[in-house]
């Protein structure tokens, strides 16, 4: 499918048809988009959960204001930023580097020592609003993926942080649920399917300078 037209058909869905679920090949290639997505400096401030069990979905339902989505999707992706990036794990991701590049570790070290620098300056606020930032190009190349191979999705802020946390048994020192991706095949009994996209005008949009 055109890329364009895989975007004009996509749109948040508000219920899914509970009997259909991704198969695991095309779960895992849209999986795969959101490993490639960039991060800044490369070092993915985020884990991506994927709750594929019926008995998570449900336990997962009350933590959504509208689980309608929850309730019928076939797989449901819980995107965590981290709220703190400590020096081991900066060290582990230059020793992935030297790894999978086959360079030795030394060389990285000017590199290494500049990231550390850079993210001592931040206070942990700042720290957690950046990694927010990167879990939302995971979002988006999920989505993006996602409506290439005709699955369909809804993104999903609306949730209470604490009961989620709860739920998912998360360290809320360290991490923070960003935003889930609710992912599946539409109901046909969604109507919402049917309103057309509203969108700005190119003119109140676009500035071409
Ligand atoms: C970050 C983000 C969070 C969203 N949260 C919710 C949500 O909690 N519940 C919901 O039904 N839709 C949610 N949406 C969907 C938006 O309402 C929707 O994208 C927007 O109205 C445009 O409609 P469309 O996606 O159908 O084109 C969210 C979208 C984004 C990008």
């Amino acid at each position: 499918m055109n890329y364009l037209e895989a975007l004009s058909r996509r749109y948040s869905v508000k219920k899914f048809n509970p009997e259909m679920r991704i198969p695991q090949d095309v779960l895992l290639n849209i999986l795969e988009s959101g490993k490639l997505a960039a991060s800044s400096l490369g070092l993915q401030p985020y884990k991506i959960l994927v709750v594929e069990s019926d008995e998570m979905k449900q336990k997962l339902i009350p933590a959504f204001y509208n689980p309608s989505q929850i309730s019928t999707c076939s797989h449901l992706i819980v995107i965590i930023s981290k709220k703190m990036i400590e020096e081991h794990y900066i060290q582990g991701y230059f020793n992935h580097i030297s790894e999978v590049r086959e360079v030795p570790i030394e060389n990285l070290d000017l590199f290494r020592r500049s990231i550390s620098q850079h993210v001592d300056l931040k206070t942990n606020d700042e720290i957690f609003n950046w990694a927010e930032k990167q879990s939302y190009i995971v979002l988006a190349n999920l989505m993006y993926a996602a409506a290439i191979e005709n699955i369909d999705t809804c993104p999903m802020e609306g949730f209470r942080q604490d009961v989620i946390e709860e739920i998912l048994e998360l360290d809320s020192e360290k991490e923070k649920v960003t935003v889930t991706l609710a992912l599946g095949y539409r109901s046909e009994e969604d109507h919402f399917q049917h309103l057309k996209k509203v969108r700005k005008p190119n003119d109140k949009l676009f500035k071409f300078i």
